[in-house]
């Protein structure tokens, strides 16, 4: 109650400090900063990756990379001038780790399309897409549309801080490039823009504020757990929760389609897997897609036996780590100046890519459409296949690089084990030579 009323000071606002912590939220705003916990924005400077990627990137650029990495990580610590490097990050207070309530809340301007280039105003105003907020006795409210997800503005402030460009100039992470280059960053009769939040933190209807003696307006309470690939791979608030939210994304994402002939002379089976982003507003995967492991699995069956297969990875195999020639996978590779393959972003200059677009149009007729299904064949000799089944596994994190950071970097082998295979529910198809067509979706 005095530390309280302390912190309250004499113009009966809160100060500042007090602002940044989102403990100090929770009295009136307790499922915003529920879901923000268990959130990867929550994560961000706590992720152990992220903190041994960094070391690594210090050590060899010789401390060159400076806030490269902590500025989109801990972006509140950064400003407030409590790290430079994020090697620190231990003895900065937890309130101000991750990406927190204060630093969205209180963003004012975005100055460019990537590497976090958002401006703070601290004003003690708490910025949202409520034009006419109930005032209380806490902190002051404004609308702002760059924190309203039916603005297009609000894209900018998100998208922002979701692309990154390495100190090479190559454009690494790309999901704000690519949102603005599908059909979802339209805006005219025929489609109306989807913003990231509106996919993102679509929430439900119920009042935003609670407090005991006030009734306050039913609104729309906006998610804030931003569920899409990643979860807490230590012991987190939530992490539960999180990791349920999360394979509920991905099992709508793709839409495929699976066919299957086989020529009865040639004796060989024709199988062509074809796939389409459908749910995405940017490609799939998206962001970290250097790091993510995306690959199809077909299994050919004759007579009750399997006769043919591609896409297999064993649980806790590395899939670069399996030999498959046949093998169909999505993500970016990295390169650095001699030429070679990657995992650290201080080293890339160039990028090869081979993800599934989102759509960049609705109708063949548009003069912006274009294709954005991915097709691939496989002809599989000697069979005669009566049943072909496809399946779509992700790996946010490549078990490989995650076993160099634990013998080069002291990461905690427990974080390699902690790594979740998604299996994308869309994606399960079965075709039967029963079904008397060819092609099943
Ligand atoms: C004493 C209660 C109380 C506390 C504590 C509190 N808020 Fe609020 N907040 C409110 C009320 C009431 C509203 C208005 C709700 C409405 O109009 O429906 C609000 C509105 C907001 C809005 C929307 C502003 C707009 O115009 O869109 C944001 C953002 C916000 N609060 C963030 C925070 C953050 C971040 C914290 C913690 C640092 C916090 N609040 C702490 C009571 C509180
Ligand atoms: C990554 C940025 C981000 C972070 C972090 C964040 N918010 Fe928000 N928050 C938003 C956006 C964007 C909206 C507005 C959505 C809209 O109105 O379209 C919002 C809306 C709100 C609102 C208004 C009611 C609503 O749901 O629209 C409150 C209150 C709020 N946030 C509280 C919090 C609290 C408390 C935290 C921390 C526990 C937090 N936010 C963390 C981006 C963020
Ligand atoms: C300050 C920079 C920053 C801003 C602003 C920001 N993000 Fe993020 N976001 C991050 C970082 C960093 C991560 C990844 C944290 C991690 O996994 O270590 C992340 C993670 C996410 C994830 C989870 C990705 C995954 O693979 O699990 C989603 C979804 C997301 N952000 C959406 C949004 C949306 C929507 C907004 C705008 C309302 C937004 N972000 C604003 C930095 C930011
Ligand atoms: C039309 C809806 C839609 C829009 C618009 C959208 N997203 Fe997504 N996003 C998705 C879906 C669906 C996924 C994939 C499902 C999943 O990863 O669980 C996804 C995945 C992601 C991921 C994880 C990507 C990965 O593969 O690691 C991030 C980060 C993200 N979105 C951020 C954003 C940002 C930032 C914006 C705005 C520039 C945005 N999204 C716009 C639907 C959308
Ligand atoms: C422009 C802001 C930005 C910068 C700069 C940035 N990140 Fe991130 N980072 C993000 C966002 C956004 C995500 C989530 C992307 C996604 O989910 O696809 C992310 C995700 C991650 C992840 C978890 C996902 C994964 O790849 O497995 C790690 C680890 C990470 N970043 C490490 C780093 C390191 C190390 C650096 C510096 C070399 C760095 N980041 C620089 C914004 C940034």
């Amino acid at each position: 109650m005095i530390a309280a009323l302390l912190a309250l000071g004499c113009s009966g606002r809160p100060n500042l400090e007090t602002l940044r912590d989102p403990e100090a939220c929770a009295a009136c705003h307790p499922v915003h900063v529920e879901q923000w916990r268990g959130s990867m924005h929550a994560y961000a400077s706590t992720d152990p990756l992220f903190r041994a990627l960094n070391a690594r990137g210090q050590r060899e650029t010789n401390g060159e990379l400076g806030d490269f990495c902590v500025r989109c990580h801990a972006p509140l610590a950064v400003e407030l001038g409590l790290t430079t490097d994020g090697l620190d990050l231990d003895d900065v207070p937890e309130e101000l780790q991750g990406v927190n309530c204060y630093f969205c809340h209180s963003v004012s301007a975005v100055d460019g399309t990537h590497n976090n280039p958002l401006q703070l105003t601290h004003d003690g105003v708490m910025r949202g897409g409520i034009a006419d907020p109930v005032r209380n006795s806490f902190h002051a409210s404004r609308y702002s549309p760059l924190l309203d997800r039916d603005d297009a503005a609000s894209a900018q402030a998100c998208g922002a801080c979701h692309d990154i460009v390495a100190p090479s100039g190559a454009h690494i992470e790309r999901t704000y490039l690519e949102w603005r280059e599908s059909v979802y960053d339209r805006d005219d009769v025929a489609f109306q823009r989807l913003t990231c939040g509106n996919c993102h933190m679509e929430g439900d209807d119920r009042p935003v504020a609670e407090l005991a003696g006030s009734t306050f307006p039913v609104r729309r309470l906006h998610g804030h757990a931003w569920p899409a690939v990643d979860i807490a791979l230590t012991d987190f608030p939530g992490r539960d929760v999180q990791r349920a939210l999360v394979q509920d994304a991905l099992d709508d994402v793709i839409n495929p389609q699976l066919c299957v002939t086989v020529d009865p002379v040639g004796l060989e089976t024709s199988i062509v897997a074809d796939l389409e982003n459908l749910a995405a507003g940017h490609a799939f995967p998206s962001g970290a897609a250097a790091d993510r492991r995306v690959w199809v699995e077909l299994v050919a069956y004759q007579g009750g036996e399997e006769v043919w297969r591609t896409g297999h990875v064993e649980p806790g195999v590395a899939m670069d780590d399996t030999p498959d020639p046949d093998r169909w996978s999505f993500g970016d590779r990295h390169f650095d100046a001699t030429g070679g393959l990657t995992h650290f972003f201080w080293e890339v200059e160039t990028v090869a890519s081979s993800l599934l677009p989102a759509p960049t149009a609705f109708s063949p007729t548009d003069p912006d459409w274009t294709d954005t299904h991915r097709a691939r064949t496989w002809v599989v000799e000697g069979v005669q296949a009566d049943r072909v089944t496809l399946a779509m596994h992700l790996r946010p994190y490549p078990l490989d690089v995650a076993r160099r950071l634990v013998e080069e970097e002291g990461l905690d082998p427990g974080v390699v084990d902690a790594i979740p295979t998604f299996t994308l529910g869309s994606a399960a198809l079965e075709w039967s030579v029963d079904l008397g067509r060819a092609c099943v979706r």
